[in-house]
């Protein structure tokens, strides 16, 4: 079977960590981002994975090519000269979709859950139509695409891309599953698969609804990606409890790479992500955050509701929160405060900031 992920372009909602690594390959909980769905793919006995991107990096095809080698699967890189939003990409790489007559996956990249790959496509055969969504439930319908459906088919009535007015609480959760079929509805020009497409299909009555189990985020944001990070968190506690810190000083769910480094007397937790060779000193205080690689907390600092960038500097006494971000290689002196800082790789910060703000 084959899969085309959505990578798309610059990812300019998870900036400044996107201005130096492309979004896919910017760790979530200590992951590549779209490995935590290839290789869920390759697992359900996916062999070919096409990521559409309409920004292409060096970095993003050399790191493909070692995942490819390692899971024994093909990855093609298909890259547009102009976005062609979220159905565009499909025409885009048909040579490679409609090769055989088999269904195949399209996912967002940017989602996060426990992918239900295997129970897909047991309902995509059953309904036996062109196409299946999964969905899932939200409290903030509004910014997603919504989908009205039968309780007891799926079968898709309505499908309303980021709706002014309450539809319902069922959103698309940016996982798919087509007939090749879906391609000749599909022309080679910038498309949106939600606005365009699916309402379409709908009216043919040839799109069903498949309910997610489980957790479910879209983590392209920093907030979001911190939400994300402790739902992931507390699955991984429910499904490999192992996997987690059991350390003096952890406090609820917390994963630390194994080449990291924590002193004494600190206290790390609840929902803590600690990247590989990470130096966290003495007596810090980190709940709900992320410390990508590389990076140095000083002691007595503390952290809540961050992320930061990889090879940081973090001074001595800090205090961060606020969904502050950092870039790659950001120093912060001794004894300041950040309240919402979003700072750009390679700065080196010597005063407060006192209010969000975005530091380049
Ligand atoms: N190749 C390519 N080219 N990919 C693109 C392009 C493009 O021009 N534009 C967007 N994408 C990719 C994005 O990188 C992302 O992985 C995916 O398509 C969806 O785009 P987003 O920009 O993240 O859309 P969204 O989050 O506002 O809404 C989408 O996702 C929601 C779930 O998170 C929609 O599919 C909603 O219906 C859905 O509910
Ligand atoms: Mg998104």
């Amino acid at each position: 079977m084959k899969a085309l992920i959505l990578v798309g372009g610059y990812g300019t909602r998870l900036r400044p960590l996107t201005l130096t690594k492309p979004k896919p390959l910017v760790e979530f909980c200590n992951k590549p981002m779209v490995l935590h769905q290839i290789e869920a793919l390759a697992q359900v006995g996916v062999t070919h994975v096409i990521l559409a991107v309409s920004y292409l990096s060096d970095m993003l095809q050399r790191e493909m090519e070692v995942e490819a080698k390692r899971l024994n699967i093909k990855i093609t890189i298909s890259q547009e000269t102009e976005p062609l939003g979220t159905a565009g990409p499909l025409a885009l790489a048909r040579e490679h979709l409609g090769s055989d007559n088999d269904p195949f996956f399209v996912l967002n990249s940017d989602v996060i859950c426990e992918f239900p790959f295997n129970d897909m496509i047991k309902f995509h055969k059953e309904h036996n139509c062109e196409g299946t969504i999964v969905v899932t439930k939200v409290e903030e319908p509004s910014k997603y695409g919504v989908v009205v459906y039968e309780k007891n088919t799926g079968k898709i009535d309505r499908f309303v891309e980021k709706p002014r007015e309450y539809v319902s609480n069922k959103i698309n959760a940016g996982l798919y599953i087509f007939n090749s079929a879906v391609l000749n509805r599909i022309e080679l020009r910038p498309t949106s698969i939600e606005k365009e497409i699916f309402p379409a299909m709908a009216t043919d009555k040839q799109l069903y609804a498949f309910e997610l189990q489980g957790f479910w985020m879209d983590v392209g944001q920093p907030k979001d990606y911190l939400t994300g990070m402790s739902m992931y968190l507390n699955y991984v506690r429910h499904s490999s409890s192992d996997r987690l810190s059991r350390e003096n000083g952890i406090v609820g769910n917390v994963l630390v790479d194994p080449t990291a480094k924590i002193g004494e007397r600190c206290r790390i937790g609840p929902n803590v992500v600690i990247g590989p060779r990470v130096i966290i000193q003495d007596g810090v205080c980190l709940k709900n955050c992320t410390i990508l690689g590389d990076s140095l907390i000083k002691s007595h600092s503390w952290i809540a509701n961050c992320i930061i960038g990889w090879r940081c500097n973090i001074g001595q006494w800090v205090r961060m929160e606020n969904t502050s971000v950092l870039g790659l290689d950001v120093s912060v002196q001794d004894e300041l405060f950040v309240n919402g800082g979003i700072i750009l790789p390679h700065k080196a910060i010597s005063e407060s900031i006192s209010e969000p703000k975005i530091l380049i």
